[in-house]
């Protein structure tokens, strides 16, 4: 089935997210490895929730966590993209940058080179101007590609949405601006 992609790295295609991607996007976060770094992995009701979340962001911002799939196969392997993000702390309300792949396309320079993309599509046809990315202090991975597309730390911070789970709360925040990636190119 040909797919319609809203933009395209080498390898890789970004689009919206439809119902028929809730079988394999559920299994990716069901597995444990995956979600190493969240409180919980998600159900397959959870899932269906969070697709429509995605859905919904895209149609009312023009971007969202992207359906990502590899080109040449057309198989779904996750999310990249871009969302709003509002919990309270001194660097939001904000435009975060975000990622979470199936664990058999890990190791390819994907998320890398997807995350490139996405802050070229942030800034280039969205106007955008900033844009952070977050992770648990302890999600060395997520942070290297954070230093990767060139992002620079802004600091440490507690996150106030997962007082419940004091061994996620350590999380760190990097951003980037407009001229600094500019800069970088
Ligand atoms: C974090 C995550 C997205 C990383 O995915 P990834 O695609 O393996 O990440 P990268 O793009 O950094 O690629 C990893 C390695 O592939 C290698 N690689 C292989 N072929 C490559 C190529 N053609 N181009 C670039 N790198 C390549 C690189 O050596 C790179 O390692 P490096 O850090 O030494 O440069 C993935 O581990 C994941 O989904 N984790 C779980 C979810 C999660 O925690 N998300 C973040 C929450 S905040």
């Amino acid at each position: 089935m040909k797919k319609e992609y809203i933009f395209k790295s080498e390898r890789l295609g970004f689009r919206n997210w439809n119902e028929t991607d809730l079988t394999e996007f559920s299994k990716l976060n069901a597995d444990m490895k995956v979600m190493e770094h969240f409180p919980k992995p998600l159900t397959k009701n959870q899932t269906a929730k969070l697709i429509q979340r995605f859905k919904n962001h895209y149609e009312k911002n023009g971007h969202t966590y992207f359906a990502t799939d590899i080109l040449e196969s057309g198989e779904l392997i996750g999310f990249i993209g871009l969302a709003f993000q509002d919990y309270k702390t001194d660097f939001t309300p904000a435009v975060d940058i975000g990622w979470r792949l199936k664990k058999s396309s890990w190791g390819n320079g994907f998320a890398t080179e997807g995350a490139k993309k996405c802050l070229e599509f942030a800034f280039n046809q969205l106007k955008i101007n900033y844009v952070i990315s977050t992770c648990t202090e302890k999600n060395y991975k997520s942070e290297n590609i954070m230093k990767k597309i060139g992002m620079e730390k802004i600091g440490e911070f507690d996150h106030p949405e997962l007082n419940e789970y004091p061994e996620y709360k350590k999380c760190v925040c990097y951003g980037i601006n407009k001229n600094v990636w500019q800069q970088n190119l």
